[in-house]
């Protein structure tokens, strides 16, 4: 994987030295609210890490790359971003976004995931990209929409998280839609 630059951001590899940074992200119960996991103690942030540096290119089912997300103007990691395959005979992928709150309501997460969406579709010839979230995140399902990416479901009470029956949101674009936005 290379790394990407934007107007303020640098997405690269994980690297070790990421880790105080990653742990600030991880550890914080009003980051993971709305995810899978978490709060996470550092062996778990150390794991992620691990996985996180191993995951550079889109070469099989379940394969991901992913990006530490940095401000260049302050050298501070931020964010972590992700593309998956979720069918390589469909050409899908998905993604994923998590930012240090300090970080959010910036325009950042936007930055990010945008080279997201260009790299998927555009280097990777994906078709089809989709996000999800839990219904309630609104945060997460507001990048989504500022993406352009479509609401195509909503899932009542279809998975069973952190204790509690949630609802789902799924948002997706496809690579002729991804064109035209460009164009427009
Ligand atoms: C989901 C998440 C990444 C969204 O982050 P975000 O900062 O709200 O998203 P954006 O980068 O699009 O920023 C949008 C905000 O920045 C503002 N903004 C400020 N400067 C901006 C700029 N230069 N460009 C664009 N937007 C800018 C926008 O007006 C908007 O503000 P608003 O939220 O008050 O309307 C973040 O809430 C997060 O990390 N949550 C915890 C983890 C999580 O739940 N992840 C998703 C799992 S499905």
């Amino acid at each position: 994987m290379e790394p990407i630059v934007t107007k303020r951001l640098l997405l690269r590899q994980f690297v070790i030295g990421d880790f105080e940074s990653l742990r600030d992200i991880q550890s914080r119960p009003e980051v993971t609210r709305f995810l899978y996991w978490g709060p996470r103690d550092d062996d778990e942030v150390r794991k992620g890490l691990k996985l996180r540096q191993s995951r550079t290119s889109l070469d099989g089912l379940d394969s991901v790359i992913e990006y530490a997300v940095v401000a260049r103007e302050s050298g501070l990691l931020i964010g972590d971003v992700q593309i998956a395959l979720v069918s390589a005979e469909y050409r899908t992928g998905e993604l994923g976004f998590v930012f240090h709150p300090a970080h959010h309501g910036l325009g950042y997460a936007r930055e990010a995931t945008t080279e997201l969406l260009r790299v998927g579709f555009d280097e990777l010839g994906l078709h089809r990209i989709i996000g999800r979230c839990d219904a309630r995140n609104t945060a997460s399902a507001g990048l989504m929409g500022r993406l352009g990416m479509r609401r195509e479901a909503h899932f009542r009470r279809n998975e069973f998280v952190k204790g509690e029956w949630c609802d789902e949101l799924v948002y997706a674009m496809l690579a002729e839609e991804w064109a035209n936005r460009q164009t427009r």
